[in-house]
């Protein structure tokens, strides 16, 4: 009797220890994805899936003519929030910017570290008809935005060279190479 009885606190100690064990290993594998905490909590899930404002009305890219998405602008958010969740403490965060011509301190989500003076341009990106969510995940339904796509350069030249259309013969051989893998494509 007894020694069931001790059998069962062991059996039932061990079940304690690898819930918590499952418990943190899960915790430090969600904890992976960086995710900053911006300056007000503005959210993608609320703006993209549930009022379905398309991410083009928000990030726009001046037609074309800048690599970089833009970040919209609090006046362009009190297009709606003049009128809006005027009472929202957030929402008056950001209707002051708009008030006084400022802008949040966003913190950016993505992006490479200067050592590595990468060149990334969104432009041939949109033209080629790769959707946002192929290099940033599901954005509409995320709450704040994470790093959910790991962009690293095997990342990027992977893509590339599954890209047709960019053989180019190397001078005086059959050979030919795809374009889009030179390291000055991206390293410039
Ligand atoms: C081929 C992959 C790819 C596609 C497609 C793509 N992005 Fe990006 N995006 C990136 C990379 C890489 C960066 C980081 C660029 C940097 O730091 O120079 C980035 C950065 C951004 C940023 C931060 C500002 C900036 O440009 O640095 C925003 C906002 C953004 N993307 C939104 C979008 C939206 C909206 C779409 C769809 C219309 C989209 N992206 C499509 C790869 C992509
Ligand atoms: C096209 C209109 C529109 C634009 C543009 C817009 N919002 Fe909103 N926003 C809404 C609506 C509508 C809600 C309320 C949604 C709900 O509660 O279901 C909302 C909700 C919010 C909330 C949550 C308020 C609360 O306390 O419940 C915040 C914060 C917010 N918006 C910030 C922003 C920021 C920051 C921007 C600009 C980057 C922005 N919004 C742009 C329409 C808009
Ligand atoms: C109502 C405006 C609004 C809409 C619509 C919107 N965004 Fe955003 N987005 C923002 C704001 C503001 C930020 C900066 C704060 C943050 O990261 O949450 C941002 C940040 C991002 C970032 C992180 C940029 C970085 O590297 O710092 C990505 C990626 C992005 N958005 C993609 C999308 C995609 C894809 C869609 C469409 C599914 C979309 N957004 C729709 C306003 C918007
Ligand atoms: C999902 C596929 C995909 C991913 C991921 C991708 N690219 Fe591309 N990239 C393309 C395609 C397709 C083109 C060619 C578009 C065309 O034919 O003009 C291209 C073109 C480019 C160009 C322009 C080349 C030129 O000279 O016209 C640059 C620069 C570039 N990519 C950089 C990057 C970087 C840096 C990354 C990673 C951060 C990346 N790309 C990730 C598909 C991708
Ligand atoms: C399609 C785009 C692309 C091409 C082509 C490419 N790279 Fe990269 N490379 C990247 C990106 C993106 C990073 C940064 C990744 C990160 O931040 O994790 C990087 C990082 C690096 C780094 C690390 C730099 C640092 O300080 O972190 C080196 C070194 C490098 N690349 C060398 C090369 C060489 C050599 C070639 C040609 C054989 C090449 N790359 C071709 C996209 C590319």
């Amino acid at each position: 009797m007894r020694i069931s009885l001790s059998r069962k606190r062991l059996m039932t100690g061990i079940v304690i220890l690898v819930a918590l064990g499952a418990s943190i290993l899960y915790a430090a594998g969600r904890r992976r994805v960086y995710s900053p905490v911006q300056p007000i909590a503005f959210s993608h899930r609320i703006h993209g899936s549930k009022l379905k404002i398309g991410c083009a009305f928000c990030h726009e890219n001046g037609e074309g003519r800048s690599p970089h998405m833009l970040i919209p602008s609090a006046e362009k958010c009190a297009l709606c929030h003049q009128k809006v969740k005027r009472d929202s403490p957030e929402v008056q965060k950001i209707l002051n910017h708009a008030k006084a011509k400022t802008e949040p301190e966003w913190k950016r989500v993505y992006g490479f570290s200067r050592s590595a003076s990468v060149f990334f341009d969104h432009v041939p990106h949109i033209d080629a008809k790769i959707s946002c969510e192929t290099c940033h995940g599901n954005v509409e339904d995320m709450f704040p935005v994470g790093r959910v796509v790991d962009q690293t350069m095997g990342w990027c030249l992977k893509c590339h060279q599954q890209t047709p259309d960019h053989e180019v013969l190397i001078p005086n051989t059959k050979t030919t190479v795809n374009s889009l893998m030179g390291c000055a494509v991206c390293h410039r």
